[in-house]
C-alpha cells in the first residue's frame, strides 16, 4: 500500500486513536519514518503550554521540498504534480508532472538567491492563483527563507502591515490578477504598499495580464528576465537548504478579536507530517487521484491541502485561477468534469452561493468521478450539506466536514471518507494525535457527553502554531493563558451523545464572513479613520450566503445630508485600510452605542438587534443610557 499510515477502517481509527494518546511519541515516529530525513531526531516530543515551548522531532534535519517534489521525482517523474485551470475557461489550462514542477522550483530558487535571498529572510508573496505562485511558495522553502503569502484581496494598507511586521526584504507578485471579468492591479498595490517599507530591497513581477505597470529602477525586475538570465546549464540545479525541524516554514497573518493581525508561524517537520497525515487520512487519497481544493492559496487551506498536504503525498493537485460563478455558475463543475476530479474540497459559503443558481448549473455535468466531498471554514448548514451530498455527490460520496484552524496547520476534527460516519453539520471526531475538551467559563473540563462549552486542545499535535512572528507573548495571552495548560480554539462546541463533535462558531469577537476570519476591532479602526466618524461598533449577523454579515453601528460628527454617500465613503474606508472583504453589509448611523457605567460597549445588545431579536434584549438597566437602545432598534436596518 502506498501510504502505511493511511486508516482504513473505524477499528484501525479507533486502534490509531488510542496508541496516538497513551504513546504519543512512539505514534508520531512511526509516521515520521514514512519521510526523508537528512538526520533523525533525539527526541519526538518537549513541551509545554505555559511559555508556550513545543519542539516535534527535535534536532532532526529536512528540507520539505525533497518530500513534497525530490522524492516524487524519483520514483514518479512523470505523475503530474499540478493541474492549473485558469480563470477564463478559453484560454489553455496547464499541467506540470513531478518533474517539470522540481524544475521550475529550483530555476526560480535560484532566481530568488540571485536576487539576495538567504535562509531565514522573510518574503512575501502576493500573487494571484497561477502556478508561478506555488513555484514561488516552494522555491522559498527550497532555500529555507519564510515565505509570507498576503491574499490578493488585501489592500496595500493590509500588505504593508504584514511586510512590517516580518520585516520582509523580497516580495513575488505579479502586474494584475483575472478574477472573473475584473483585472486586479496588483503591481500598482504592492508600490503603494512598499511607499513606507524600507526592509524590501527586490521585487520579483511576474507577467500575468499585461495591464501597464511601473518598474522602479534598482529595485523591480521581471520574473521571465530573470528566469532567461540564468546559466543554462545549472539553472535547474539548486541544492536543497538543510533546516531544522523546528526551523521556521512560514508566516501566516489572521485575525483576532484585538489589534492588527498576528503572523501565525508554522515549522518545517511537523507541519509537514501534519498535512500529509491529515491529507492522506481525511480525504482518503488513492494514489492517481485528482484533489481539487477550491481555495485560494492566500489562506491556510490553500497552503495545506494545494501545496503542502497533496505534493508530500505525490498526489495531483488542481489549482484554479478564478471564481465560482463567472462565467457561470457551472464553474466549478465543469472543471470536475474536464479532469474527472476525484476530491473536491470547498467551503459552505460557495456551496450555499451555488445552491441560489439553482440545478441548472450542474445538469448535464459529468460528476461520476467524485469519490469524496469535503468542507471547510465555518459550520455547515443541514440545508447546504443535503444540497452537496444529493446534486453534486448523487448521494454516493461521503461527505467530511472538516474543523480546523491556520493556527493548528491541519484539520484537527473530522469524519474520514468513507471509513468514520459522517453527520450532517458535525465535524464529528478527532484525528488521532488531537485530544479535545470542552471547558466551562471558568476553564473546569466538561465531562461527559450531551454537553457544552468552549473547545480547547489539551495536548500538542505536530501541525500546531509555535509562535506569532516576533511576538511570543501575544502568542502566550492569544491562546495559552485563557485556561491554564490547554490550548484555547476561541470556538463554541457542542459534545453530543455519542460523542461526536459540532462546532458552532466562534465565542469570541472574531467574525466569520464567507469563511474568511475577520476581527470586530480591525473593522472598528477602520470605519474609525474616516474622517466623519466619532465612535463604531461591529458585530455580526447570520446572512442566508455568507454565513455571517458585517452590521456596522457609526456614530458621525455631522448631520450627513446624502447617507447613501456617507456610508460609500466609510464602505470605501474599509476597503483601503483592509480589503473589500471586510466591507460591512449594514451602516446603521446612530447617535449613541449601549455602554455600560465603566464605558464598555454592550455588544451582546447590538448583536441581538443586528440578528432582529428585538423582544428579550436582556438586561439594559445597568446601562448609561438606556435610551439609545430604543433609538437603535427604532432605526434598524
Ligand atoms: C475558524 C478558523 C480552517 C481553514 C479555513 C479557516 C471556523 C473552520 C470549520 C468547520 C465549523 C469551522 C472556526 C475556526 N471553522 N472550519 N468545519 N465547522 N467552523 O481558517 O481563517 O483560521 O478560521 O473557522 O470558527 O475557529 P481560519
Amino acid at each position: 500500500m502506498m501510504y502505511p499510515y493511511q486508516i482504513t477502517s473505524f477499528e484501525a481509527y479507533q486502534e490509531a486513536y488510542k496508541k496516538s494518546v497513551e504513546n504519543p511519541e512512539l505514534f508520531w515516529e512511526e509516521v515520521a519514518s514514512h519521510f526523508v530525513w537528512k538526520q533523525k531526531w533525539d527526541k519526538v516530543l518537549d513541551w509545554n503550554f505555559s511559555e508556550p515551548s513545543i519542539e516535534w522531532f527535535k534536532g532532526a534535519k529536512l528540507n520539505i521540498i525533497e518530500n513534497c517534489l525530490d522524492r516524487w521525482v524519483e520514483t514518479q517523474p512523470n505523475a503530474t504534480a499540478l493541474i492549473w485551470e485558469p480563470n477564463d475557461p478559453k484560454e489553455p489550462h496547464r499541467i506540470l508532472s513531478y518533474k517539470e514542477l522540481h524544475e521550475e522550483v529550483c530555476k526560480f530558487a535560484n532566481v530568488l538567491k540571485k536576487n539576495g535571498a538567504k535562509k531565514g529572510d522573510r518574503i512575501c508573496i502576493y500573487m494571484p492563483m497561477i502556478p508561478e505562485l506555488t513555484i514561488a511558495v516552494l522555491a522559498c522553502a527550497r532555500i529555507g527563507a519564510i515565505h509570507s503569502v498576503v491574499f490578493g484581496g488585501f489592500s496595500a494598507q493590509s500588505i504593508s502591515d504584514r511586510i512590517h511586521d516580518a520585516q520582509c526584504n523580497i516580495v513575488i507578485t505579479a502586474d494584475g490578477a483575472y478574477r472573473g471579468n475584473k483585472t486586479i492591479p496588483l503591481k500598482s498595490i504592492i508600490d503603494d504598499a512598499l511607499i513606507n517599507c524600507p526592509s524590501v530591497d527586490n521585487v520579483i513581477v511576474h507577467s500575468r495580464t499585461g495591464i501597464p505597470v511601473s518598474m522602479i529602477k534598482d529595485r523591480d525586475v521581471w520574473w521571465h528576465e530573470e528566469i532567461n538570465s540564468l546559466d543554462k546549464n545549472t539553472a535547474s540545479i539548486c541544492h536543497a537548504e538543510i533546516m531544522d525541524a523546528e526551523d521556521m516554514l512560514f508566516i501566516l497573518y489572521t485575525s483576532g478579536s484585538t489589534g492588527k493581525p498576528k503572523g501565525v508561524v508554522h515549522t518545517c517537520g511537523g507541519y509537514m507530517v501534519w498535512t500529509n497525515y491529515t491529507f492522506v487520512n481525511v480525504f482518503q487519497y488513492q494514489q492517481g487521484q485528482v484533489h481539487f481544493c477550491t481555495a485560494d492559496i492566500g489562506w491556510i487551506t490553500g497552503h495545506s491541502y494545494i501545496v503542502y498536504g497533496p505534493l508530500s503525498a505525490g498526489a495531483t493537485s488542481l489549482m484554479f485561477e478564478g471564481i465560482p460563478t463567472w462565467p457561470d455558475a457551472g464553474r466549478f463543475w465543469e472543471i470536475v468534469e474536464k479532469y474527472k476530479v476525484d476530491i473536491i474540497y470547498t467551503a459552505p459559503t460557495a456551496i450555499r452561493s451555488l445552491m441560489s443558481f439553482g440545478k441548472a448549473p450542474v445538469e448535464g455535468k459529468d460528476l461520476t468521478s467524485l469519490k469524496v466531498l469535503g468542507t471547510v471554514g465555518e459550520p455547515i448548514n443541514e440545508e447546504a450539506w443535503h444540497w452537496y451530498d444529493d446534486n453534486i455527490g448523487d448521494n454516493k460520496c461521503p461527505i467530511v466536514d472538516t474543523w480546523w484552524q491556520t493556527e493548528t496547520g491541519g484539520i484537527l476534527i473530522s469524519n474520514l471518507a468513507g471509513v468514520t460516519t459522517a453527520k450532517p453539520s458535525f465535524a464529528t471526531l478527532p484525528l488521532p494525535g488531537v485530544q479535545p475538551v470542552l471547558v466551562d467559563e471558568q476553564g473546569k473540563e466538561i465531562n461527559g457527553n450531551e454537553v457544552s462549552g468552549n473547545l480547547c486542545i489539551k495536548f500538542p499535535w505536530p501541525g500546531m502554531l509555535r509562535t506569532t512572528y516576533g511576538d511570543h507573548e501575544r502568542c502566550r495571552l492569544t491562546y495559552f493563558s485563557t485556561y491554564k495548560n490547554l490550548y484555547f480554539t476561541g470556538d463554541g462546541c457542542m459534545r453530543d451523545k455519542v460523542g461526536d463533535y459540532r462546532i458552532t462558531g466562534r465565542v469570541d469577537d472574531v467574525l466569520n464572513v464567507s469563511g474568511h476570519r475577520i476581527g470586530t476591532a480591525e473593522v472598528e479602526n477602520a470605519i474609525n479613520m474616516h474622517t466623519g466618524v466619532i465612535e463604531s461598533a461591529v458585530v455580526g449577523y447570520p446572512h442566508d450566503i455568507k454565513g455571517q454579515g458585517i452590521y456596522a453601528y457609526v456614530i458621525c460628527n455631522a448631520l450627513h445630508e446624502d447617507e447613501t454617500h456617507t456610508k460609500q465613503d466609510i464602505s470605501q474606508t474599509v476597503a483601503r485600510i483592509i480589503g473589500a472583504i471586510a466591507k460591512p453589509d449594514k451602516i446603521q448611523f446612530v447617535s449613541g452605542l449601549p455602554k455600560t457605567r465603566s464605558g464598555k460597549i454592550m455588544r451582546r445588545i447590538l448583536r441581538k438587534i443586528a440578528e432582529g431579536e428585538l423582544s428579550n434584549l436582556g438586561d439594559t438597566t445597568t446601562l448609561l443610557d438606556p435610551s439609545v437602545v430604543e433609538e437603535i432598534k427604532n432605526n434598524r436596518l
